[in-house]
């Protein structure tokens, strides 16, 4: 029943991906799906922490008199908060490990929630937000690393965009629940809600074990066995385990062989550094969260007047978000990385010129809808492809020695890209309107269409520590040695 198959490809072990034997199994997918959806949880966090803030900014606005520049600050501080946590992250995980990270994070998620909530001035509800901030750049990067690191090679595409799917279901939520307090001003309990998940989040991880991988990394074998039994549960047999500590281990005498820790500066990181980051860059750049963040405003714009209409159309656009993140998550593991990024690009392109020659012809009436359609239509492209993929390949084109460092980088810039459009979205539409903003966008986009099909790697199936191979499919030869 359980296929299990071992290819060896010993190579020189000099290079950043040092040559082990990859296990592959299928099975095991109730209990990898359990303790995927605990370290998810970080994604839910995420999503809420993010999408919260525009509902509860209506009314933090009026109950802390705040000027149109001190509201930018409310709603940004988050995101420079989460930009600083994930520059941190990643040397700190590789150091002490992936579990106590996550649970750290998990306790400054529910105290920034609860300070914020309970902020009675402004800098306790700046401090607050900037807590939350930090949680959600350090579980931003975290959550997809010890997914990818746990995941067994078939299934890890799902796993790892499990996260992606809590990040949408917590915007989702945050959305749902500023409707559900907006008539009551509420904004303490909007806020303080965060908390929650983050109980739940800290309690998973005390259940959970560390990442075999980071274990074996360093030296402790015994563990990583025990923490392998822990993810796999029953559904492998103690050769199989074995097996896979053995590719864990041969990893490890590569890293060994290779001289040691793996510097940034090594040739054979930069391509993987600038897909990475390029990614990160496109994910941003693309406009998705001046729809995430400004939707019921664009909806307004657009000609649906009502407030009702423009916040079922902003709960439409959460809904999509979560449906078509689901989609993607059946696809991954079988369609591969590549086709989702390049088909999701292309149509968020065509969606946002269709967009854009909305709000050039007009606004209101049958143009009104065509305008909502042609929004929602962007946001489920996004989802089928760069929202999960992104994530996703860097938690996996980086070799294990250097990965929490490498995703750090690529998830700063992500954050730091984020934190620029969302300050500059609301100019740029003054400046030049918003059929050239948004056709500025799709311009982006066209561009990152070509970046991923010219760089971007297919990761689909391979274990974590063959991705030399899958670089080598694109033509890029990873350096063998160094030094
Ligand atoms: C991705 C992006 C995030 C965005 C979300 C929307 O997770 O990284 O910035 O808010 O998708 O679904």
């Amino acid at each position: 029943k359980h296929c299990h198959r071992l290819q060896t490809d010993r190579g020189s072990g000099l290079s950043p991906w040092p040559a082990v034997p990859s296990t592959s199994r299928e099975g095991s997918t109730m209990h990898a799906a359990l303790i995927a959806a605990t370290a998810a949880l970080g994604g839910l966090l995420f999503g809420y922490d993010t999408g919260v803030i525009s509902g509860a900014l209506l009314f933090l606005r009026d109950a802390f008199a705040l000027s149109p520049l001190m509201q930018g600050v409310v709603t940004s501080i988050a995101l420079l908060g989460a930009a600083v946590g994930a520059g941190f992250a990643g040397a700190l995980s590789d150091r002490y490990g992936r579990r106590p990270l996550i649970l750290v994070t998990a306790l400054i998620f529910v105290a920034g929630s609860l300070l914020s909530a309970a902020a009675t001035g402004l800098w306790m509800l700046l401090a607050g937000r900037l807590l939350v901030g930090l949680g959600i750049g350090v579980s931003s990067m975290l959550a997809p690393l010890y997914l990818a690191e746990t995941a067994p090679a078939e299934s890890r595409g799902a796993m790892v965009s499990l996260n992606q799917l809590m990040i949408t279901s917590g915007i989702l939520v945050s959305y749902l629940i500023g409707y559900a307090f907006s008539a009551s001003g509420g904004w303490r309990w909007m806020l303080g809600l965060g908390a929650l998940p983050g109980v739940i989040l800290a309690g998973g991880m005390l259940a959970l074990p560390e990442s075999p991988r980071w274990l074996a990394g360093h030296g402790h074998l015994a563990d990583a066995r025990r923490a392998l039994q822990a993810l796999r549960g029953s559904s492998e047999t103690a050769r199989q385990i074995e097996a896979e500590l053995d590719g864990i281990e041969a990893d490890l005498a590569g890293e060994k062989r290779g001289g040691g820790r793996v510097s940034l500066s090594d040739p054979g990181l930069r391509l993987p550094l600038i897909v990475g980051v390029g990614l990160a860059i496109c994910q941003q750049v693309t406009g998705i969260n001046t729809v995430i963040y400004f939707a019921p405003t664009i909806f307004q714009a657009a000609g649906l007047s009502s407030a009702s209409a423009s916040i079922l159309a902003t709960a439409g656009v959460g809904a999509v978000n979560v449906a078509l993140t689901l989609v993607a998550i059946r696809l991954i593991d079988r369609v591969g990385r590549r086709v989702l990024l390049l088909v999701g690009l292309a149509g968020m392109a065509v969606s946002l010129v269709v967009l854009g020659t909305g709000f050039l012809l007009g606004a209101g009436g049958a143009l009104g809808w065509l305008t909502a359609a042609s929004l929602t239509a962007y946001v489920g492209f996004f989802a089928v492809g760069l929202g999960p993929v992104f994530w996703l390949l860097i938690s996996e084109i980086f070799p294990t020695e250097a990965r929490g460092r490498c995703m750090s980088i690529a998830t700063v810039a992500n954050w730091g890209f984020n934190l620029i459009v969302a300050l500059t979205f609301l100019d740029l539409v003054a400046a030049f309107g918003r059929p050239a903003t948004f056709f500025l966008y799709a311009a982006l986009t066209a561009l990152g269409f070509l970046f991923t099909l010219r760089l971007v790697p297919e990761t689909k199936g391979r274990g974590l520590e063959d991705m030399r191979e899958a670089w080598a499919e694109r033509g890029h030869t990873v350096p063998q040695s160094r030094g």
